[in-house]
């Protein structure tokens, strides 16, 4: 897997987000407040909101629009919502944040 910086650790506030633009849309880059980081698509199954400008609590985030709460790790929404975000591979090294490149350029042809 290659993987492609795309920022630093510090350039995202904890419990916040960052959005990358990849050919596929956008991806919402997340970190907690124990510097865990996770990628996303950032566009929440149920209408399309935007999760990057969601509610980061603890490994989950909120989404900004009806509150659908989504499993950071694995994309599944919880409780009794129904509906998966796609998650992408993304590694912090180096205080550096990189993510899996097939996501930013596969499909983009
Ligand atoms: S659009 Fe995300 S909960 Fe409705």
């Amino acid at each position: 897997m290659s993987m492609i910086d795309i920022a630093a650790l510090a350039d995202i506030p904890r419990e916040g987000a960052r959005v990358v633009r990849t050919p596929q849309g956008c991806v919402a880059i997340f970190r907690t407040a124990t510097d865990q980081v996770f990628a996303l698509d950032d566009r929440c199954p149920h209408k399309g909101g935007p999760l990057s400008e969601g509610i980061v609590h603890g490994t989950q985030v909120t989404c900004p629009l009806h509150n659908w709460v989504f499993d950071m790790a694995t994309g599944q929404a919880q409780g009794a919502d129904e509906g998966r975000v796609a998650t992408h591979a993304v590694q912090v090294r180096d205080g550096r944040i990189l993510l899996d490149a097939a996501r930013l350029t596969s499909r983009a042809a």
